[in-house]
């Protein structure tokens, strides 16, 4: 079953139409990732599902709700369906611990004692348990990435929405972050991953996306996408990364 459905979005940011009309379904489970040419809307279509964003058509349904449903819990969905910016996005003046304590105190109403073990878990996952208690500005940026990570796992997430998580990082700090998500990758998370690393793409993905002007131009499983790309736009996008 499809945890996330899109159907026919269209966002315009004035007279530029940025989504034309794409559908796309993510199932309980699978990772898959969006790559594509800078512009083509691949981070706008991220923060649509996320509810960063607003569009002029179409649904976007989780687990088969529509999430423009009068009522629907857009803190709780966003809970759910839990987005890692390149940017970390952390609470600068927080220590570490505290960035991932918060959210489950003030969205999830844990409990702070149960929140600190959870987050001491998650930061133990991403390799930082003893980085706890440094201020986050003090960190690396692939120290500062895998926080958010665990933060973002502290909430219980069912779907992780990952743009450019290791874009912002220095070259020798990147590994570290994309170690980090290959092995979330084998717990069984559901991931969206928008990414220009098209070497992690192809290892860690169920599926590749690959949109282009705002359309998806073509989908499918990473070994035929990259071997035997069908459209021209995918095949001249992914020669420039033939080394
Ligand atoms: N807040 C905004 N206001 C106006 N236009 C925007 C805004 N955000 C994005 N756009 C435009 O929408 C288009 C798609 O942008 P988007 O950021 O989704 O692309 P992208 O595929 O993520 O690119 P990149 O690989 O460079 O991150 C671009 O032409 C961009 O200029
Ligand atoms: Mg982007």
């Amino acid at each position: 079953m499809a945890i996330i459905e899109i159907k026919n979005l269209v966002k315009n940011y004035g007279e530029q139409e940025v989504l034309k009309d794409i559908s796309f379904s993510i199932k309980q489970g699978e990772i898959v990732s969006i790559i594509g040419p800078s512009g083509s809307g691949k981070s706008t279509c991220l923060r649509c599902i996320n509810h960063l964003e607003s569009y002029q058509q179409g649904d976007i349904l989780y687990q088969g709700i529509n999430t423009n449903t009068k009522g629907f819990d857009i803190s709780k969905y966003r809970s759910e369906v839990t987005m890692i910016f390149q940017n970390f996005n952390l609470f600068n003046h927080l220590s570490v611990i505290e960035n991932c304590v918060i959210g489950q105190v003030e969205v999830l109403k844990r409990n702070k004692k149960e929140a600190i073990e959870i987050a001491y878990t998650n930061l133990k996952k991403v390799g930082l348990e003893n980085l706890t208690d440094k201020n986050v500005n003090q960190l690396s940026g692939g120290q500062q990435q895998r926080v958010a990570i665990a933060r973002a796992l502290s909430m219980n997430p069912k779907v992780l929405l990952l743009d450019e998580p290791t874009s912002a990082l220095d070259p020798q700090m990147v590994d570290e972050v994309l170690e980090v998500i290959q092995n979330l990758a084998t717990t069984g998370i559901t991931m969206v991953i928008v990414t220009h690393e098209m070497r992690f793409a192809r290892n860690i993905s169920n599926r590749i996306i690959f949109m282009k002007d705002g359309n998806i131009i073509e989908q499918n499983d990473p070994q035929t996408l990259f071997t035997h790309p069908q459209e021209l736009e995918t095949q001249s996008f992914l020669k420039q990364f033939i080394d």
